[in-house]
């Protein structure tokens, strides 16, 4: 006997979606007792079957429309407690997500891509590797120069295929006889980047990085120069009051030459570049290289000197990144102290802007 009232109680207050189809089977299922009953009709006299037939059939509905409904509620509640379980609360403060900083070398530099670009200049690069040629004797640097001796440069054992002796970079300098190679004249270029000397102390580090500026053009002279230096000088301290010096000097590669002196004073314990250094309490500091680009070179770089002029500067970035970002040992910015990183690096998002600031502090 099949007692469908029980059958439809038990399915209601089935606990899981698995009890629930252990009914489903014990009834329903092949073997199951209404189905069972069901079977029986087959041998049943058509009287009989048409009193059992709507009966059973009422038995198997009833409990299918029974278990429908009870599936519906218990998947219901376990979709309501995952919903509950794996809530997300948007008004917690979001984690916090490591981060990097542009390390003030990189910074600088975007900086001076940036005043450069303003007045006409493209980004020129050459080999950290380089030949004594580009290094040296196209700059007016033969084998016999004591110069080439002086610049503690680092050799390797071998020479090149052509017998030069192959060494890393002791200054941008042979990017000017690339480029006037590569690109003839005229030509504005600033090239940045990484230069080696066997030195070490708290100012000098083995690598260090220089950038170096070029203009070569008709009737160029050392008023262009000076009017360039200071123009991007003031962009680059952002600052009206820099004060340049022009001192003559010595370099192979420049004639004349001229050493570059800035007025600066001490403010706080630290050096700001501003004012005349023979104001109270200013001095003045040595800054830069440059001069009017020597003939030897002008031809090394397979120009006229007849035809073509044009001057050169040279200019340590890490230096600049010091005095503008008041940092005092050079040795820290190659130590990978993610602590100094994170007090000194900047946002990658700050992007140096003329018309936004070219640098703001992380
Ligand atoms: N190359 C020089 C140095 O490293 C700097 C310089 C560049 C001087 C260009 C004059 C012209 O000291």
């Amino acid at each position: 006997m099949v007692e469908i009232d029980r059958i439809i109680a038990a399915i209601g207050q089935a606990a899981s979606l698995d009890e629930l189809e252990a009914l489903r089977v014990g009834h329903l299922g092949k073997s199951g007792d209404i189905s069972a009953l069901m079977k029986q009709l087959g041998g049943m006299s058509p009287e009989d079957r048409k009193t059992f037939g709507p009966l059973y059939n009422g038995y198997r509905r009833d409990a299918e429309v029974a278990i429908a409904a009870r599936k519906g509620a218990l998947e219901g509640a376990a979709l309501e407690a995952r919903l509950a379980a794996e809530r997300v609360d948007l008004t917690l403060p979001a984690p916090e997500a490591p981060r990097g900083t542009i390390h003030p070398v990189s910074q600088v530099m975007d900086e001076l891509a940036e005043i450069f670009a303003d007045m006409g200049f493209a980004v020129a690069s050459g080999p950290e590797i380089e030949d004594g040629w580009h290094n040296f004797t196209a700059l007016n640097m033969p084998e016999s120069h004591p110069a080439r001796a002086m610049h503690d440069t680092f050799y390797f054992p071998n020479r090149n295929s052509a017998g030069e002796e192959m060494l890393l970079r002791t200054h941008t300098s042979p990017v000017q006889i690339r480029t006037m190679l590569a690109e003839g004249a005229p030509l504005r270029i600033i090239a940045p980047g990484r230069v080696y000397r066997s030195d070490s102390d708290a100012t000098h580090t083995p690598m260090f990085h220089q950038v170096e500026g070029l203009v070569i053009d008709k009737g160029i002279h050392l008023g262009h120069l000076k009017w360039t230096l200071e123009t991007f000088l003031k962009a680059f301290f952002e600052r009206d009051d820099i004060v340049l010096r022009l001192r003559p000097s010595y370099f192979p590669f420049t004639e004349p030459s001229v050493e570059v002196d800035t007025g600066y004073s001490f403010q706080g314990g630290r050096r700001v570049i501003g004012g005349s250094g023979d104001d109270a309490g200013h001095s003045w500091m040595e800054l830069l290289g440059s001069g009017m680009v020597n003939r030897h070179v002008l031809a090394a770089g397979g120009l006229d000197p007849d035809e073509w002029q044009g001057f050169a500067f040279g200019v340590g970035v890490d230096r600049l990144a010091m005095l503008k970002y008041g940092m005092n040992d050079l040795r820290a910015f190659f130590d990978g102290d993610v602590r100094w990183l994170q007090h000194y690096g900047f946002s990658a998002l700050d992007v140096p802007t003329l018309s936004g600031g070219v640098g703001t502090p992380a």
